[in-house]
């Protein structure tokens, strides 16, 4: 019988068979698929997309442009690229339960953006959380355009609890009464509280933007509240726990708001939208609204609080003591392991094939590029098929590494353990795509 690895293999290659007249770019991909399918992905914010989100990537949708909106193009023969991205945005409304969806965005950022030139005005206050806390730098991070040309002021979190403190941003929006206030993170373990943060932008007349980049599969897929009713503007990205294309996009139920982003997407900011990607989000969403879908975020948030579990009976300080969604962070200075930060932490376990991202933890007092923790997520390992055991068990391979970090003789056995774990799962869900 074929192996997991050599199953998967034919599957993928069959899809770069154009690229292997290209020896050079065909090696890479194809190391990288290696990489991949032998490694263990704990990058919070990555995926596997399925195979059908690589084809609708992959097809002829890309040759097309389209700058405009359905049914309002500049050029020409646009009649079927109306019905994909009218089939992105109707699957976008049903799936988040709103009223008006913009598909265009090229990504996170370019979304948030919009949002910006749509709202607000170069010199304006903001209010988002800080890089440091877990936001995002489009939040108002002092080397992003969003703390460049805008007034930001920035919130972060309760010194005991590490989570969210509410009253304070209260008192920060009553001082320096801001126009928009972000909330959502990329590095925050815990539920966020949409409705006290509508409260707080009602007190001072802000707009309040969630961005649910990272938690907008669990908000589908019922595993975290949704900011519909409570944010005047919701922004997100469609590749993280969402598991579709590289892609951004912008959702309201105020139909002002949604003309003003309409605008500012195209033709503010962006010329032709990618109507591959399009296409691709189409066929996420019509994945994302399945039963299965919603068992697949419930087992990501089990694999986490399973691995917040373990991580805590070997002795690691979990920040806020635990996890709510996809991810959690470690202080992995806790067990106080000579010469081991974030930086070397996350060097070795790379070597052992596991992929994870230093991180900043609150009032963390070491420096951002080596900072005291790492940021885990389930996300990638819940798409191979992993549940709470093997969770259990990436999370001592991880403790292990930990502790021989220098010694490359016990590192190389537990890359053994690694690999051999990682090959009992494909990387493409071969049932769904019999279905
Ligand atoms: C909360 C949040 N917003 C926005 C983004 C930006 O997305 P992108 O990298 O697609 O621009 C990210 C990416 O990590 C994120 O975590």
């Amino acid at each position: 019988m074929a192996s997991v690895y050599e199953e998967q293999k034919k599957l993928y290659l069959s899809y770069i068979q154009i690229t292997n007249k290209d020896p050079v770019l065909y090696e890479a991909i194809k190391k990288e698929f290696e990489r991949q399918f032998y490694g263990i992905e704990l990058i919070a914010s990555e995926n596997y997309v399925s195979p059908a989100v690589l084809e609708a990537l992959g097809s002829i949708l890309t040759n097309k442009y389209s700058e405009g909106y359905p049914k309002k193009r500049y050029y020409g023969g646009n009649q079927y690229i109306d019905e994909v991205e009218l089939l992105a945005i109707e699957r976008a409304k049903k799936l988040f339960q709103v009223e008006y969806v913009n598909v265009q965005p090229y990504s996170g950022s370019p979304a948030n953006h919009a949002v910006y030139f749509a709202l607000a005005n170069p010199g304006d206050t903001v209010m988002g959380m800080s890089l440091t806390a877990g936001g995002h730098l489009t939040h108002g991070y002092k080397v992003s355009f969003s703390g460049k040309y805008y007034k930001a002021v920035n919130y972060g979190v309760s010194k005991e609890t590490e989570m969210l403190d509410y009253d304070k941003i209260l008192e920060l929006a009553l001082q320096h009464k801001p126009r928009l206030i972000w909330v959502g993170a990329s590095a925050y373990p815990r539920v966020i509280d949409f409705a006290k943060m509508r409260e707080i932008a009602d007190k001072v007349g802000a707009y309040l933007i969630a961005d649910i980049a990272h938690i907008a599969g669990l908000i589908v897929g019922g595993q975290h509240p949704s900011p519909v009713g409570y944010a005047h503007v919701i922004t997100t990205t469609t590749h993280k726990t969402l598991r579709g294309p590289r892609g951004g996009m912008i959702m309201t139920n105020d139909k002002e708001l949604h003309e003003k982003i309409q605008k500012a997407v195209f033709p503010g900011l962006q010329g032709g939208p990618h109507d591959h990607v399009t296409a691709a989000k189409a066929v996420a969403f019509k994945e994302a609204l399945s039963p299965k879908f919603r068992d697949y975020i419930s087992q990501i948030v089990k694999n986490a609080k399973t691995m917040v579990r373990v991580f805590k009976e070997l002795g690691y300080r979990v920040i806020t003591g635990g996890s709510d969604n996809h991810l959690l962070l470690l202080d992995v200075t806790s067990k106080g392991v000579k010469d081991l930060a974030g930086k070397r932490a996350q060097e070795v376990l790379e070597y052992v094939g596991i992929s994870v991202n230093k991180n900043s933890i609150p009032f963390d007092t070491r420096k951002p590029w080596d900072p005291s923790g790492i940021r885990i997520g389930t996300p990638a390992i819940t798409t191979r098929g992993m549940k709470e055991e093997h969770a259990g068990q990436i999370a001592k391979l991880i403790d292990e590494a930990l502790r021989y970090h220098s010694d490359r003789e016990q590192l190389d056995k537990i890359a053994d353990k690694v690999r051999a774990l990682a090959s009992e799962f494909p990387l493409f869900d071969l049932a769904w795509l019999a279905e």
